[in-house]
């Protein structure tokens, strides 16, 4: 197949930042996609309703294509009440609750340390049917980095969901076989968004011939047999995986730093991405579902009008962005990729 006509996707896992980063953000992302899922972990990260319809009226300004529609989540905190979680039900514009365990990743320290304090709210979220989106790590320094996906899941996870089991559970960006399993063996309210890099990379992309930092982010790539797992959960045509890139900039000193910062911009090239791996398993007839339907189904929204189209044909991905003074590198920088896409 050399082409590819599909309903414009949507990014179900999206970092946009703020200030003169978010521009920049907006205007790649926009080209991909026809609505994203904003998460809430900004500086101050976005705790209310009233804070995400800011924050939502910031993007608008910045977007040219006025297509392109941004989803608002909250970012999970104990000030959240019977009145907040109804006004998120209530709402058309704020569509989760992101939870953080605290410290687990970028701007996370207001997170959240004893999931078993969570429980009322949780209850409150089943009740009005408010989906909760996790970043499924143990924050518990014993546990080695590329065991805490699993363990959250064992410690944390199964039980929310053994309590809760009609809330709707989204556990982002999975990496490892264990968490593709969970989801799977798991009802039918556990689903599970998918990243570029997951099904891209293992941590020797990361780790051997050389430290790659613009490879590092969280959570932290995995085994081979992680990857083939992800992979196979992607393209299996099960409605519970969906796209979420996780496309998270940081300028360049941040990340080539010896404390270097967690995120990957993808947001160049997302889609590209996506289809040279489903072209690899064989599946390209399975991507419109997992790129455009089968997200947009869990958020109750309907399909997108817009199509797009991917060409089998190079792409080159810019070396760097310049945002003023400062750059960021962008996934694949200055190498060349073997899909195209472009509007229709
Ligand atoms: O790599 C990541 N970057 N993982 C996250 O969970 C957060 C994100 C960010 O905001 O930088
Ligand atoms: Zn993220």
């Amino acid at each position: 197949m050399t082409e590819l006509i599909i309903i414009k996707p949507d990014d179900m896992h999206l970092h946009l930042r703020e200030g003169d980063v978010l521009k920049h953000v907006v205007k790649d992302t926009q080209k991909q996609f026809a609505r994203a899922i904003v998460m809430p972990n900004l500086k101050n990260p976005i705790k209310t309703v009233h804070l995400a319809e800011i924050y939502y009226q910031e993007i608008k300004k910045n977007i040219e294509d006025l297509n392109f529609e941004p989803l608002m989540t909250l970012f999970f905190n104990d000030e959240l009440n019977s009145d907040e979680i109804k006004k998120v039900s209530d709402s058309n514009i704020v569509h989760g609750i992101k939870l953080y365990p605290s410290g687990v990743t970028t701007n996370s320290k207001d997170g959240v340390d004893v999931i078993e304090n969570c429980f009322k709210i949780f209850e409150l979220m089943q009740k009005y049917d408010v989906p909760l989106l996790v970043h499924a790590e143990s924050n518990d320094k014993n546990v080695d980095i590329f065991d805490r996906e699993k363990v959250f899941i064992d410690r944390n996870l199964s039980q929310i969901h053994q309590e809760f089991p009609n809330l709707r559970i989204v556990v982002e960006h999975i990496s490892s076989k264990e968490a593709a399993e969970f989801v799977i063996d798991s009802g039918d309210k556990v689903f599970a968004t998918i990243t570029p890099q997951h099904l891209l990379f293992d941590r020797n992309d990361l780790l051997s011939h050389g430290i790659k930092p613009h490879h590092y982010c969280l959570p932290i790539l995995k085994r081979s047999e992680d990857r083939v797992a992800i992979v196979k959960a992607a393209t299996s045509g099960s409605p519970k995986f969906f796209l979420g890139t996780d496309s998270a900039p940081h300028f360049r000193h941040e990340k080539e730093s010896s404390c270097g910062c967690a995120g990957i911009y993808s947001a160049l090239s997302a889609m590209e991405l996506y289809a040279s791996i489903f072209e690899t398993e064989n599946a390209l007839d399975k991507l419109e579902n997992f790129s455009s339907k089968y997200g947009a189904d869990f958020y109750e929204l309907p399909p997108n009008n817009l199509k797009i189209k991917l060409t089998k044909k190079d792409f080159r991905i810019p070396a760097r962005i310049q945002v003023g003074n400062e750059e960021i590198i962008p996934l694949f920088a200055d190498e060349t990729l073997s899909w195209q896409l472009s509007e229709i």
